[in-house]
């Protein structure tokens, strides 16, 4: 897969240099934002764009972006009043460091630079000014109050709810789904991808993203603190409605091999190498973390 030295690298040089005065919000940033994580997105995106004829050099600011959105929502998930979590990435999560108004600015100043990553002049130079509006409006939907945040909400108002399997289906699509999708669309908005293309893309992405979730809320029950760098127990602490929860974790292995099955077979809609893609989707099916 994809290295992702040049995505560690970009990452933080979109960040507006320090001046005194904001030194607290842009170290609030850079400590979330530097903290490691899997990036599984930014691979994403460059993936499809190879995969789609084009440069994973050019899809790097999409790539970024969508890294930044997924890092903000990471900030506000651990909150106080979201999933109340101590510790991110293997560290303290950013409320803990700079305190709670500080992680939600922090948190917003990577959302707002999401977008102003999307439409730089870097990513203009690289891919024209189309296919930055149509990334950062692909980024907007899907990230919006129609996707990850419309997820966040469902997952906050399922807490301690009898909910069925078909809203927590909505609910890990949303929140957990969309933004996958994104990163996989915008990957193939680089390189100008066709609709079928793009369709197969978000076909993709959404079986795997919530496979992904599922996975996650596996580990939340199944693994240990120092191998997540979260904290486990999370959503039982919080009376979370997962898929877990109501259907166990053998039935859950066995829907995430599902998914990630079908996530494959939308791989035969592409002319190019698609290996990479396809061991990336049970890669993240047996993840350990
Ligand atoms: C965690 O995402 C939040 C979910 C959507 C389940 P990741 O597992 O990709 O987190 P990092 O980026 O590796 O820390
Ligand atoms: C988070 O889901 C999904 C987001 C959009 C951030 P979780 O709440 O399960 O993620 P973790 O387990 O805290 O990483
Ligand atoms: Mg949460
Ligand atoms: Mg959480
Ligand atoms: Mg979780």
């Amino acid at each position: 897969m994809t290295d992702m030295k040049q995505i560690e690298q970009e990452l933080l040089s979109y960040i507006p240099k320090d001046i005194p005065e904001t030194a607290t919000v842009m170290s609030s940033m850079k400590y979330s934002l530097s903290a490691g994580g899997k990036r599984i997105r930014p691979m994403l995106t460059m993936e499809f764009a190879k995969l789609c004829g084009g440069s994973k050099d050019n899809a790097v600011p999409f790539a970024c972006a969508v890294e930044m959105i997924h890092t903000y929502s990471l900030i506000h998930d651990d909150l106080p009043c979201m999933d109340n979590d101590d510790l991110r990435r293997g560290k303290p999560t950013n409320h803990k460091v700079f305190g709670e108004a500080a992680a939600l600015l922090g948190g917003d100043g990577l959302l707002t630079l999401a977008f102003e990553t999307v439409l730089s002049e870097r990513a203009v130079n690289l891919n024209g000014y189309e296919k930055c509006v149509k990334a950062g409006r692909t980024l907007a939907e899907y990230a919006g109050a129609a996707g990850m945040i419309g997820g966040q909400i469902i997952d906050l108002e399922s807490e301690d709810k009898q909910v069925t399997i078909d809203r927590l289906k909505v609910m890990d699509e949303k929140k957990t789904g969309a933004l996958i999708a994104a990163a996989c669309v915008m990957g193939c908005i680089s390189a100008g991808a066709n609709d079928v293309q793009i369709q197969a893309a978000k076909a993709y992405a959404m079986h795997i993203g919530i496979a992904f979730q599922i996975v996650d809320d596996i580990l939340d029950v199944t693994s240990d603190t120092a191998t997540l760098g979260k904290p486990v127990g999370s959503d039982a602490q919080n009376k979370k409605s997962t898929y877990v929860s109501l259907l166990g974790l053998d039935e859950c292995r066995k829907i995430s091999r599902e998914l990630t099955e079908k996530a494959v077979e939308s791989l035969n809609a592409f002319d190019g190498d698609t290996e990479p893609l396809r061991q990336f989707a049970y890669y993240l099916c047996d993840r350990q973390k």
